[in-house]
């Protein structure tokens, strides 16, 4: 017989200081990320697979979620980081690759020139680029390929998380490897949203 749970007062705690994070973060990429959140790019990195079980939006809101993580933990530490720079930069970092079929003639190409793509994406869509980000963006693939190494503490946070949540995309798979859809068709904003709450 399964014993019944009872919530202690660490439990209470435990729980509503993880929630309280998730808040700080969900409040954090929307303020900082809105531009980005809300562009067409956006709608579309939901429809295209990344790391072979997840997708570029999927992808892009783990690594924004793990950034913010690292950001805070460094913060507790009187380490000084520049948030928005860091919700940018997660968030424009691998927008470069879509459409990869058409603008990359292989994998190699694709890994070593989609930073720089990612740049060009950034600044179609952000308003005011925080200081940082585009070096963020063009060094994330460090220390993978020919990569150059980040150059700020926001950067190699950015890089950090990028090839944490690449591991978690494969190993935790998402809906398209559930459903075994390779395109769906939901509302993206809907998808933006529950990942915020922390339900994908
Ligand atoms: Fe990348
Ligand atoms: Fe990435």
């Amino acid at each position: 017989m399964r014993t019944p749970y009872y919530e202690t007062t660490i439990h209470k705690q435990i729980r509503e200081k993880r929630e309280d994070r998730k808040e700080r973060i969900r409040t954090d990429i929307e303020r900082y990320g809105d531009e980005v959140l809300n562009s067409d790019e956006m709608k579309e990195a939901f429809s295209q697979t990344h790391h072979q079980w997840s997708t570029v939006g999927e992808h892009t809101l783990r690594v924004a979620f793990a950034s913010l993580m690292l950001s805070y933990a460094l913060k507790k530490l009187d380490i000084k980081v520049n948030i928005p720079a860091v919700v940018v930069g997660a968030l424009c970092h691998d927008l470069g690759i879509l459409g990869r079929k058409e603008k990359f003639i292989s994998a190699k190409e694709m890994s070593r020139e989609h930073p720089k793509e990612s740049v060009t994406v950034a600044r179609e869509l952000v308003s005011e680029m925080p200081e940082k980000t585009e070096d963020i963006i063009e060094r994330h693939m460090w220390p993978a390929g020919q990569s150059k190494a980040p150059n700020s503490i926001e950067g190699a946070i950015v890089s950090v998380a990028d090839k944490y949540s690449a591991v978690k995309d494969i190993v935790k798979g998402s809906d398209v490897k559930k459903t075994g859809l390779k395109y769906l068709a939901r509302d993206e904003k809907d998808r933006i949203r529950k990942f915020l709450k922390g339900k994908m």
